[in-house]
């Protein structure tokens, strides 16, 4: 952590749940940190995720699709965490073309603007395993072919590649990190747009029981705190840099276990199985879950934190500022 010491970070959806949790992380650090966010309503952004970082970070609302605002931004950075998206799988479909302008379009603004004007800059990229589709082996490594089931795997993997090409050719100093589902304080739970735990998590402190659609599909998960500390190391070792990197949970559930484990950390609740709507069944991926030793022996990270200890510190959290983020 001393190599973050008075650096200069950007983080690019900065508001947002991976975001703010890196922020404080890098603030604890003493780095010197700007975050910049949309807060588009759909979207993960909330200011009340770095209410406590008021006066120790920099907040920039803006749009990563502002091509001169990105120009601005990078300037004099020493590292960027590019984790502004869209996430939604079911958006993506109702709107390809916003999907592809934020998840592609505007990565290369942000490439072009460090290509211009900053090109000693370290760039950690946060993808996600939506891009390798329905998997044909379990668990799944990086050799695995990519076929995206839906508009948002496309358009990540093209934000992606667009980082790795900036590598290749420009020598940018690019590290991809491909996400598996993340839980922990600062999540989005108003909807299931970023991710279904989101709307069990509220349905639980509301006292409702919440939906699980099928139940057999097996995942993993990790918690935002092992994610943030993969994003550091990424930016920190030179070993990293034009790499791909998957991230996975140090447990492998289904869904039901994942609903029994909450409802314990919950210490109370219930919820009712369901039929996978129709629409979402045909961007579903079944079973998945991530192998993750390439990252593991380039870089010696790996998951820390027990799903059981997530969902606790989750649900203690949510217990408190459910009201912060409906
Ligand atoms: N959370 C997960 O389980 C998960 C899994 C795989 C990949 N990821 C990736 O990690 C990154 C961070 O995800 P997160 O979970 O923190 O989600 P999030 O929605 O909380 O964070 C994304 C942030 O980007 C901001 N943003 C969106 N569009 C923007 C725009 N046009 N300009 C500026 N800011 C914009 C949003 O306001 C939000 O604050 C995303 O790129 C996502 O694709 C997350």
């Amino acid at each position: 952590m001393e190599s973050f010491r008075n650096a200069r970070v950007l983080i690019t959806g900065g508001l947002g749940f991976i975001g703010s949790n890196l922020a404080r992380r890098l603030v604890e650090a003493g780095a010197r940190v700007t975050l910049v966010d949309s807060l588009i309503p759909e979207y993960g952004g909330n200011l009340f995720n770095v209410e406590d970082l008021q006066g120790k970070v920099t907040v920039n609302i803006a749009d990563v699709r502002d091509e001169h605002s990105m120009k601005h931004l990078v300037l004099g950075q020493d590292v960027l965490f590019n984790l502004a998206g869209q996430t939604s799988h079911m958006d993506s479909m109702q709107h390809p073309i916003t999907d592809l302008e934020i998840n592609a379009k505007a990565q290369l603004y942000i490439l072009e603007a460090c290509r211009q004007s900053n090109p000693g800059v370290k760039i950690v990229f946060a993808s996600t395993r939506q891009i390798y589709g329905k998997p044909d082996y379990l668990p799944v490594d990086e050799r695995h072919p990519l076929r995206p089931v839906d508009i948002n795997g496309v358009n990540k993997l093209a934000g992606e590649w667009y980082h790795l090409l900036y590598h290749s050719v420009y020598g940018v100093r690019t590290t991809i990190l491909r996400l598996t589902n993340t839980i922990g304080p600062g999540m989005r739970v108003k909807d299931a747009r970023q991710t279904f735990v989101g709307v069990w998590v509220r349905a639980l402190m509301e006292g409702k029981p919440f939906e699980v659609w099928g139940g057999e599909q097996l995942r993993d998960f990790n918690d935002v705190d092992d994610v943030v500390a993969a994003c550091l190391l990424a930016a920190a070792r030179d070993e990293a840099n034009g790499q791909v990197f998957n991230l996975g949970g140090k447990e492998v559930v289904s869904l039901d276990r994942l609903a029994e484990l909450l409802v314990a950390a919950n210490g109370g609740g219930s919820f009712v199985r369901k039929e996978f709507p129709p629409e979402r069944k045909k961007i579903d991926i079944g079973d998945f879950y991530a192998d993750a030793s390439l990252i593991r022996a380039t870089i010696g990270w790996e998951p820390k934190v027990t799903l059981s200890d997530t969902l606790t510190r989750t649900v203690s959290y949510y217990r408190q500022h459910l009201v912060q983020y409906l």
